[in-house]
């Protein structure tokens, strides 16, 4: 049988059987709408106010905060565009980090009159909170600043970046993008005096296509879409109940299973990282953070011949991120943390059902794939 060693798990993972179980049920049984008044809608309902406790318990916050979407990119366009509508400043702030579906965000409001101040990071990809407060102003209605980078994963200071922006703006709407955060970093909105959080379930063993955004309570938000009153017209049309359910049982064994998949991911990365040494000692580890994410460069190497040679081998990772992976240009975070285009740059992204002899194949075959390639 070919080898598939899957280490691309910040594009997607493998859904859990669990999840898929629970999914299941709520597409056979419990299928009703959820708005409907009858006993099966009301079984529905029951089943969409239990995901929505679970991923409220996940990140501190209270149930009725919660409003489900389609993913990421819905909960981060509530977050800007939907809250920006509704703003009475003009101006915002965001990292050169975010995420396509923020940082594209941030350009239809600049298209709209916005003043938008991109905030570069350090060497070290990690934002500094003098340099994002600083950005800030009087008139700046909102501040989108994501809590991993899906890029590099480096963890972003949000909560202080949020309490010294606030500081100076007691007004701006503070948004973060937390998909790459969940499941992986202890997550608590009322640590600091955050506004929003997007949450997508595809990242943690839960199904694509499924999502939520916690927004603060009172705050006002205008929605995407218009039609009915579901997600207290937040997010009108009939919810995805699979999904939903889907992502409440992901985070609630994304929260089990966390102090211990974190302790073996990193020690599972530290073990790549000083195998790929002993092999390719000019191997350059562009950024440190959080452990399921692991941005590598190669000198002299491009990035994409690697990518199939390691395919070829039944490896699959990514080029820098998967949302850049069919576009040619150079990625905003590796050029911002100044890697040097002649650096190919893979990503590794590992799941808490890594194993320790996936990594060990993994070794090898980038070993094998750069002498392949005349390189190592
Ligand atoms: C940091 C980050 N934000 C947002 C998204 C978008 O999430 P979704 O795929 O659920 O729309 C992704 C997914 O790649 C991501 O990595």
């Amino acid at each position: 049988m070919e080898t598939v060693v899957y280490l691309d798990n910040a594009a997607t993972t493998r859904v859990d059987e669990r999840v898929a179980e629970v999914m299941a049920l709520a597409m056979t049984i419990d299928y009703g709408n959820p708005s409907s008044a009858h006993r099966l809608g009301i079984a529905a309902s029951r089943r969409l106010e239990t995901a929505r406790a679970a991923v409220a318990q996940a990140i501190g916050a209270a149930s009725e905060e919660i409003y489900f979407t389609s993913g990421g990119t819905e909960a981060n366009a509530l977050g800007t565009l939907g809250v920006a509508a509704l703003a009475r400043g003009r101006h915002a702030v965001c990292s050169q980090l975010e995420h396509p579906s923020v940082g594209d965000a941030m350009k239809r409001l600049a298209e709209r009159g916005w003043t938008v101040t991109e905030v570069g990071p350090e060497r070290s990809g990690v934002v500094s909170v003098e340099a994002m407060a600083g950005a800030v102003c009087a008139e700046t209605a909102l501040v989108a600043l994501m809590w991993v980078s899906n890029e590099l994963g480096t963890v972003q200071p949000v909560m202080e970046v949020a309490r010294a922006v606030k500081a100076r703006a007691p007004r701006a709407h503070i948004h973060v993008d937390a998909v790459q955060a969940l499941g992986k970093l202890q997550i608590d909105v009322a640590e600091g005096p955050i506004d929003s959080l997007a949450l997508s379930a595809h990242k943690i063993h839960g199904p694509q296509g499924a999502g939520a955004l916690w927004l603060r309570r009172h705050t006002r938000v205008q929605s995407l879409m218009v039609g009915g009153g579901q997600e207290r017209g937040v997010r009108p049309g009939t919810q995805g109940l699979p999904g939903a359910v889907g992502l409440g049982c992901a985070v609630e064994l994304a929260a089990r299973a966390r102090p211990e998949a974190m302790v073996r991911m990193a020690a599972l990365r530290s073990k790549l990282i000083t195998s790929l040494r002993s092999r390719l000692p000019s191997l350059r580890v562009n950024a440190e953070g959080a452990p399921h994410i692991l941005s590598l460069g190669f000198p002299g190497v491009p990035a994409e011949p690697l990518l199939h040679a390691l395919e070829a081998r039944g490896i699959y990772v990514s080029a820098g991120s998967a949302c850049a992976a069919k576009d040619k240009r150079p990625s905003g975070a590796l050029r911002a943390i100044g890697v040097p285009a002649d650096v190919g740059t893979i990503r590794i992204s590992l799941a808490r059902t890594t194993t320790e002899a996936e990594i060990d194949l993994a070794a090898r075959a980038i070993g094998a794939a750069l002498g392949e390639l005349g390189h190592g």
